[in-house]
């Protein structure tokens, strides 16, 4: 019978046979499915695998470092970090239309990959970590009537970069992602991680993307993370997370009045995104996360929860 070690055993011959003696670049972005990608790469060719990780300035409190850290610690692989934060920001900056963002994000996303890609020549082929649902998504989502969103993680290669793609988890789905996750040895913090989108933060602030919201959005979205996981919910749900509307509304504090952003808190579950509802969280958790960002973060003084199934709303907000 089929089986998630034989899964892993027989593509990672695969990949041997497949690369050879030529090299791999991936992208490596801190989520479950490109660190199984390059781990499992890794086991096949070792050092001709080279990772690339941009660093967007779109990315939670520690998201992405923490990944880097520990795949340093663990594995003897190629690893660059790119800091290109500046660069994404500047881009951004008086930018208020999803679609408009996701492309500025996605073709400065290439951007910046394919000139450390240039500087790895022998490279003949590019790993993504492509699951099955972001190929149907993609397919559907890019018909020519129907762009609901562009997932700038699924083709979008220039041209000209002549990279070969390698897909070695284009026929999963999520939950079989985490079952080889675990069968080559990979921790829980890893594993179990929410899907996060490729433009990040950038599309969880309604509106313009500034350096002070993306403060005041990863201080909010870490309580609402932290409270998940203190809770045991972390893991029972697909997607948890903080959304800033930087719309002012009126509070109180102490003496005095305050006239303050608002943040949704969004927490759905899923299968594999193309559908979803919103947790039927308890309320007593909710409190919690509202009592403490209000009081925590300064720039928030209200906190909704999305009570929105998919369809008719998505996941995100934008
Ligand atoms: P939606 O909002 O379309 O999200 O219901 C479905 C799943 O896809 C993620 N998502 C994205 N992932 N680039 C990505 O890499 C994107 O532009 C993007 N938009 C949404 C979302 O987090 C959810 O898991």
């Amino acid at each position: 019978g089929w089986t998630m070690a034989s899964f892993v055993e027989t593509e990672l011959a695969a990949l041997k046979k497949q690369v050879g003696d030529d090299e791999v670049v991936c992208a490596l972005s801190g989520g479950v499915d490109s660190t199984v990608v390059a781990v499992m790469l890794h086991k096949a060719i070792g050092k001709k695998l080279h990772c690339i990780f941009v660093d967007n300035g779109l990315l939670r409190l520690g998201e992405g470092e923490e990944v880097a850290a520990y795949l340093r610690e663990h594995f003897d692989l190629n690893l660059y970090y790119i800091k290109a934060s500046k660069l994404f920001l500047d881009r951004l900056a008086g930018v208020t239309d999803p679609e408009k963002k996701r492309k500025i994000i996605g073709t400065t996303f290439i951007e910046v990959f394919e000139a450390e890609a240039a500087k790895l020549p022998k490279a003949k082929y590019l790993a993504q970590g492509t699951l099955y649902p972001d190929v149907i998504e993609s397919e559907s989502f890019r018909g020519p009537s129907a762009v609901i969103k562009s997932h700038h993680n699924v083709g979008g290669l220039p041209e000209h970069m002549k990279l070969q793609l390698i897909e070695p988890l284009r026929e999963l789905f999520k939950d079989e992602v985490r079952k080889v996750a675990a069968e080559i040895g990979l921790p829980d913090f890893i594993i179990w991680r929410h899907p996060f989108p490729g433009p990040g933060l950038a599309i969880r602030i309604i509106g313009e993307v500034t350096e002070e919201r993306l403060e005041i959005l990863r201080r909010t979205d870490k309580i609402v993370q932290g409270e998940l996981a203190a809770s045991g919910w972390y893991r029972k749900v697909w997607q948890g997370f903080a959304v800033l509307l930087p719309l002012k509304t009126v509070g109180v504090m102490g003496d005095g009045r305050t006239y303050e952003n608002v943040a949704a808190i969004r927490v759905v579950d899923s299968l594999d995104a193309m559908t979803a509802d919103w947790t039927r969280l308890p309320s007593e958790l909710l409190a919690s996360m509202s009592n403490r960002i209000i009081n925590e973060v300064k720039g928030v003084n209200r906190v909704v929860f999305d009570v929105s199934s998919k369809p008719p709303s998505t996941i995100e907000w934008e």
